[in-house]
């Protein structure tokens, strides 16, 4: 956006943050000197010149993603932010680094202790990365109460072909997670190169003696019946609901073959089975606009009980241009199913580098997966 191309980095993901939080009824003073330890030295950088680094975690590259969690039982809503801490010489080693010593900074700040992060980090740590990160982070920010942190992990940081490998020893030092081998049994579809591929491994940052850790798979190439197979390792999980929020999420698409769909898996309290999941649709591969992609997920909301008029005032919070003159504002919308909170939650990029157009032809309408599949 125009107006916005002399900002600085921090200040531009900042205005949105706070509009985002005021929208969503969040009071958190200690948001932004988060943001600005997170950005480092890439926060003082207009948006107008190239990305520090071709971060991940959004397709344009905004080391930040916004996200919005609606929860079950009329509880107040949560705004989080998902971002990648920046070396000022960026490479995924010195990334990693920032990211380790922003850990330190806010467990020191907070009065969390970081010894199950320093377990994980110790094994997945290593000189020669493979992939684009190491670690990133999670800023879950609730109204009135001080910030909670998540710290994911890369599974296929020392190569994917070792990531079954470390998510197991990572398991096995945070004593839980014991069916491991036969939880991928279930779920991983035969063939190489494999389509399910572990993306994070996740945990919250304190020591409560047994903490939360959360697994993530990537379903590449999947159908609605991949989702439904996924969820329903997890006792008491009603598959029937997965895949009716699948098919809402993704309408007419019956492969999503664009982004991958991608499942989690939570384990509490040292359980050896996940007691929680939770499917991610990347829907704005399966969308034309955000317009369609705002349609969906405002049914979403109302078919699982949410207050739909929150979403209405979220984009407004991070652009002023239309719905329709791009793709990718909502990335994704997730579904949470059992403990520690289920709920559904719709995931904002920045777009502080860039807006992808709209899609036109047979890749937005679906039909081209209709008929090859
Ligand atoms: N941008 C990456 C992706 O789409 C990482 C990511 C950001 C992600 N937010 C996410 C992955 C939410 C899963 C769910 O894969």
């Amino acid at each position: 956006m125009d107006h916005r191309a002399h900002m600085s980095l921090l200040r531009a993901l900042d205005t949105q943050m706070s509009r985002l939080c005021e929208v969503a009824g969040v009071r958190s003073p200690e948001a932004r000197p988060l943001l600005a330890d997170l950005l480092g030295a890439a926060g003082s950088r207009p948006v107008s010149a190239p990305p520090l680094w071709p971060s991940g975690i959004a397709d344009d590259h905004s080391p930040v993603e916004f996200s919005v969690a609606f929860d079950d039982g009329g509880r107040a809503p949560t705004v989080r932010i998902l971002g990648e801490s920046l070396d000022a010489a960026p490479s995924v080693t010195r990334n990693g680094h920032a990211a380790r010593a922003f850990v330190h900074q806010q467990a020191a700040r907070f009065g969390l202790a970081t010894s199950q992060f320093e377990q994980v980090w110790k094994l997945f740590a290593t000189n020669r990365p493979a992939g684009e990160f190491m670690v990133w982070h999670s800023l879950v920010l609730r109204d009135g109460r001080t910030p909670e942190f998540k710290v994911y992990f890369n599974p296929e940081v020392q190569g994917e072909d070792r990531s079954v490998d470390l998510v197991r020893e990572g398991l096995r030092r945070l004593g839980c997670g014991a069916s491991f081998d036969s939880l991928l049994g279930r779920v991983i579809r035969p063939g190489a190169p494999s389509r399910d591929r572990l993306t994070f491994f996740a945990l919250d940052l304190h020591d409560a003696p047994h903490n939360r850790v959360k697994l993530y798979l990537s379903h590449h190439d999947a159908r609605v019946e991949d989702a439904v197979r996924a969820a329903g390792v997890v006792d008491g999980v009603d598959t029937d609901v997965v895949a009716e929020f699948c098919e809402m999420a993704a309408g007419p698409h019956r492969v999503m073959s664009g982004r991958p769909l991608v499942s989690s898996y939570s384990y509490l309290g040292g359980g050896a089975e996940p007691a929680g999941y939770s499917v991610y649709v990347p829907i704005r591969s399966y969308v034309s606009d955000d317009q369609e992609a705002f349609d969906r997920t405002r049914a979403i909301l109302e078919r699982f009980g949410f207050d739909a008029t929150l979403l209405d005032r979220l984009p407004g919070a991070l652009t002023d241009r239309p719905l329709r003159d791009g793709v990718g504002l909502i990335a994704h919308v997730s579904l949470r199913l059992g403990p520690p909170r289920p709920g559904v939650t719709v995931y904002l990029s920045a777009e502080a580098y860039d807006v992808f157009p709209p899609r036109t032809g047979a890749l937005a309408t679906g039909l081209d997966q209709i008929y090859v599949a």
